[in-house]
């Protein structure tokens, strides 16, 4: 059947560069055959975390629409600013609720990382750093990522990419992680919660 992407930027500012990049990356996907589940950041609002507000199996309805959006599709793609050389408070945040269910939802989920940014390291710092919680709460990331530079400037009106080169191994990226995706749902190890 179609495989299903659960697509979202972890920017909530109105004109963010990388809700941009998750549009196109919506775009690209759905003309490449997959279904897109597009998500905004303030969908999956959080309180701070605070171990005292665990009581009676508390979960905050941010975290509960997360995980609900990520074990209803079969693999989740963020588009995450840098922040300080890291990732957004509110998405590591977000993260360490998420964590809390049981079963753990990023478990054995597929991940693709992108990010974009004013600067020519178009954020990638940002994304190492966004691997660590991830890969520990066993989120299969991929090992491509990507991150757009000077990306203020990178869009064209339609909301593509100036730069056809660049817009094309954005697609290839893209491409190769629908691959993987589609693949492994035929492995008999990975079992859908
Ligand atoms: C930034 N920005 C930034 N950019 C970068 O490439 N490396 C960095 O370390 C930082 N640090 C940083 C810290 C803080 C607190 C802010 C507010 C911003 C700039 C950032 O890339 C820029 O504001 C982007 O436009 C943010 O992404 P959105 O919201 O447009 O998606």
């Amino acid at each position: 059947g179609h495989t299903s992407f659960l697509i979202f930027s972890a920017s909530l500012r109105d004109n963010s560069i990388n809700t941009r990049l998750a549009k196109l990356a919506a775009q690209v996907i759905g003309k490449n055959g997959g279904t897109v589940d597009f998500a905004i950041m303030s969908e999956f609002d959080c309180p701070s975390f605070n171990q005292d507000l665990e009581v009676d199996n508390y979960h905050p309805e941010g975290a509960q629409e997360f995980r609900n959006r990520i074990l209803a599709n079969d693999a989740f793609i963020i588009a995450a600013p840098e922040y300080n050389g890291s990732m957004p408070g509110i998405l590591k945040n977000m993260i360490d609720w998420v964590s809390r269910f049981r079963p753990q939802p990023f478990h054995q989920h597929h991940a693709l990382l992108m990010s974009a940014s004013p600067s020519m390291a178009g954020g990638n710092r940002g994304l190492w750093s966004l691997r660590i919680p991830l890969e520990h709460l066993g989120t299969r990331v991929y090992p491509d990522m990507f991150s757009l530079a000077t990306a203020h400037e990178a869009f064209d009106e339609d909301g593509g990419l100036k730069d056809k080169t660049l817009a094309k191994r954005f697609e290839d990226n893209l491409v190769g992680f629908m691959n993987l995706v589609e693949a492994s749902k035929h492995y008999p190890c990975i079992k859908k919660a």
